[in-house]
């Protein structure tokens, strides 16, 4: 039995590394298999399927050999198993052989022992698979509990504040921000936003405007400078209370599988159903919900995949204006939607922005034009901040360069 135990002890070492390729392998697997369904319409239009055929029977073989590998490493235990436990019995044979001849056992005895020791034969056996599969499950373990090891970086501070109101405004102050190390993306950013105002962020594309408003709710935290809601930094507020008070209509709108109406709760879950039909209407939603059979439940497929754009927003847009909260952060999408669902989406923006404080990346012209203010970010930089009469009349301004050459042209 000794002997049996000691080959599984180094089994682990061995397999160690290729166990977690496997699983690597596995993984990008999955990925690539979602990815070929998520992205079947470019699949077809760009005729990449056998590109990504390729690719899946690149990870097929990948796989195939890694599987060799391990079966390489683990499968000398089996005979080495069966070799060990036979000499064993061997031994045993031998030597009750001779304690029967010298009279010190009786047959029987000897026979009973022989046949508990064959029924030990076979357990002891597979304990060679059985530990490697255990060992293989600790390695996969060990990768599991890696991830469950990390700790979320943006957490509560102690005793934080609960949000009460915007009182006198959002203030960034010297924001300095960066996703990767040294590679700034804000820089020195400072901008004052009061109660009830409507800010427009315009800029090159990469600019940071993005980033700007990603950091209000707290999705990332900042490098250095302050950003204050009422005078209280954003990192002393309770993460819940403070994401509580933003509403968020984000470039890619994103639905959930489901019914309309399950959608749009995901702004206020308990909301009543006159909440519900009101924020239908202020979204623009309700001459589409009447043209749906099932109205309000139909359900919209993954991703919304059976909406149109113009009506992907105005969901996005109602399960914002059921949320109700003081400030609202639009990211406009850069998709350009003809006339008329423009002027409907617009409406529908300007029921959702009345009396709250607003950021909003503004792509279309008939948004900045009911901005306040309007900042201009390049390469991370506020370089202009203005209303749009202050920013267009100054010669060789930044905004109204960017003016001319986005807006001029889309007849206005
Ligand atoms: N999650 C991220 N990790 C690393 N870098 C990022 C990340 N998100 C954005 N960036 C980088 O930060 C810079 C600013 O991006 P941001 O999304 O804020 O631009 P934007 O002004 O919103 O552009 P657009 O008008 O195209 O939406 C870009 O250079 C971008 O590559
Ligand atoms: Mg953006």
């Amino acid at each position: 039995m000794a002997i049996a135990i000691t080959p599984v002890t180094f089994i682990r070492k061995k397999i160690k590394s290729v166990s977690n390729a496997t699983m690597v392998v596995g993984g990008n697997m999955t990925t690539n298999f979602n990815e070929t369904f998520a992205g079947n319409k470019i699949i077809t239009a760009y005729n990449l399927q056998e590109n990504q055929n390729q690719k899946f029977e690149n990870q097929i073989r990948t796989q195939f050999s890694l599987a060799m590998a391990l079966t390489k490493r683990v499968g000398w235990m089996s005979p080495i198993m069966y070799f060990i436990c036979s000499i064993g019995i061997a031994i045993v044979m031998n030597y009750g052989n001779s304690l029967i001849l010298s009279g010190e056992m009786t047959a029987g005895a000897f026979a009973s022992f022989v046949t508990s020791l064959l029924l030990l034969y076979k357990p002891t056996k597979s304990l060679g698979l059985t530990l490697t599969s255990l060992q293989n499950t600790f390695v996969a373990m060990a990768r599991v509990f890696e991830l469950f090891d990390l700790m979320p970086e943006i957490v509560n501070v102690n005793n934080p504040k609960k949000f009460q109101n915007i009182g006198s405004g959002i203030r960034f102050s010297h924001v300095n921000f960066e996703y990767e190390e040294n590679q700034p993306v804000l820089r020195d950013f400072s901008l004052d936003v009061s109660p009830n105002e409507t800010i427009a962020l315009v800029g090159n594309s990469g600019g940071g405007k993005s980033t700007v408003v990603n950091l209000i709710p707290r999705f990332y935290d900042i490098k250095s400078g302050s950003i204050t809601i009422n005078g209280t930094e954003l990192k002393d507020y309770d993460l819940v209370s403070l994401r509580n008070n933003i509403s968020f209509v984000f470039q890619d709108n994103y639905l959930f599988t489901g019914t309309l109406r399950e959608n749009i709760l995901m702004g206020k879950p308990d909301a009543t159903e006159a909440e519900i039909e009101k924020s239908v209407k202020l979204a623009h939603l309700d001459e589409f919900l009447d043209t749906l059979p099932e109205g309000i439940d139909t359900v919209v497929g993954e991703r919304g995949a059976s909406l149109s754009g113009g009506q992907r927003q105005r969901v996005a847009i109602a399960r914002a204006i059921i949320k109700n909260a003081p400030i609202v952060i639009l990211d406009e999408a850069t998709s350009a939607l003809d006339n008329e669902s423009e002027a409907v989406v617009q409406k529908a923006l300007d029921n959702l922005i009345k009396n709250k404080t607003v950021f909003v990346i503004a792509h279309r012209l008939s948004t900045i034009n009911n901005a306040d203010r309007i900042a201009v970010l390049q390469e991370g930089v506020l370089v202009e901040l203005g209303t749009h009469d202050e920013l267009i009349n100054k010669p060789n301004g930044k905004y109204r360069h960017l003016y001319e050459m986005q807006f001029s042209t889309a007849g206005v």
